[in-house]
């Protein structure tokens, strides 16, 4: 283990994955990841999954090096995988078992040979995630929230310092997600939590340490507050008449919208780069503003480059 390794961090260095038929899915990302829940955030197709995967040691990066708590996922790949759980973004095995059932048989092969430590682990863990009260019942009937929760129980169940999970919240409700967002708080105090998602607001408070990836690359790195505060100046309000909203947006993200009337007041960010007549900034752009704020100020850039490679 190298000299300045935190023990359990994460440390990505000058990785690059190239999948057949030539995509690009990672284009050199330099990342160290510590303890607490950090969030990876990125648009669909941005690379989020496959830097997981390679995390969980089940894709070998084209180029360059992860190491787990300064264990090379290539080169030492059975050690890593007892240090990591993972919850992958497409969980929904399991369906005729029941939940006890699953965690126990989990349990059995991750070497609790003992019947009765077994079951105490797997209570302590239905427990920890709030499935207790349905430890009888079959995976297929349990709520969307509850099979993401049994995902984490099996990711869990080797008491792995290191959890990584992909999309935990696609599919849930208001509810559920709070639920979800305050049990990857809770699990974030004593261990690494990587979770992506596109849905900013599933970050939550207990997130304080983030990465924003858009094609291969990280673009931002930092805690929330930060994006945020970049953010200033580029989230706006506007009150607009109904009959002119189609046309004042047409250049504008709009991020939340409340009608009074024939009037309507929109919280928006510009996707070129100005203001629209009227505009005021907000002082206080919450993360999903900021968010927007920071890829249309990208998709700007982009544009921008495009003129001028064609003029
Ligand atoms: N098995 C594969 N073979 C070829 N291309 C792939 C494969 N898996 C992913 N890709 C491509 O690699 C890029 C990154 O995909 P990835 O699944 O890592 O993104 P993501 O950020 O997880 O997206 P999402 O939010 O949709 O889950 C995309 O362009 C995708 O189409
Ligand atoms: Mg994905």
């Amino acid at each position: 283990m190298g000299q300045n390794t935190y023990e359990g961090d994460i440390v990505i260095e000058g990785v690059r994955h190239i999948y057949k038929g030539n995509t690009v899915a990672l284009d050199g990302i330099d990342l160290r990841i510590g303890k607490g829940l950090f969030g990876m955030l990125g648009p669909n197709g941005a690379g989020k999954s496959t830097l997981m995967r390679i995390i969980c040691t089940l894709l070998v990066p084209t180029e360059g090096r992860v190491t787990v708590g300064g264990y090379d996922v290539v080169q030492e790949r059975r050690t890593v995988r007892t240090l990591l759980g993972y919850l992958p973004q497409e969980f929904n095995a399991w369906r005729l078992h029941r939940v006890e059932e699953v965690l126990d048989t989990l349990a059995s092969l991750s070497g609790l040979r003992e019947k009765a430590s077994r079951q105490e682990r797997v209570f302590e863990i239905l427990e920890s995630v709030g499935l207790d009260d349905v430890a009888d019942r079959k995976v297929k009937k349990l709520s969307g929230g509850m099979v993401r929760r049994l995902g984490v129980a099996q990711a869990l169940i080797h008491e792995p310092r290191v959890l990584v999970v992909d999309e935990p919240t696609v599919g849930l409700d208001p509810e559920e997600r709070l639920h979800f967002r305050q049990l990857m708080a809770k699990l974030g105090q004593d261990r690494i939590i990587v979770l992506s998602t596109h849905i900013v607001a599933d970050l939550g408070s207990g997130c304080s340490d983030m990465a924003l990836i858009d094609h291969g690359k990280v673009e931002f790195r930092g805690s929330p507050t930060e994006l945020m505060n970049r953010a200033k100046g580029s989230v706006f309000e506007i009150r607009v008449s109904l009959n002119d909203e189609a046309e004042v947006t047409a250049d504008l993200e709009v991020v939340s919208r409340e009608e009074k009337g024939d009037e309507v007041l929109l919280r928006a960010v510009s996707s070129n780069g100005g203001l629209p007549a009227g505009a005021k900034p907000v002082d206080n752009p919450n993360l999903e503003e900021a968010y927007l704020a920071f890829m249309a100020a990208r998709g700007c850039v982009e544009e921008a480059n495009r003129k001028e490679l064609s003029s």
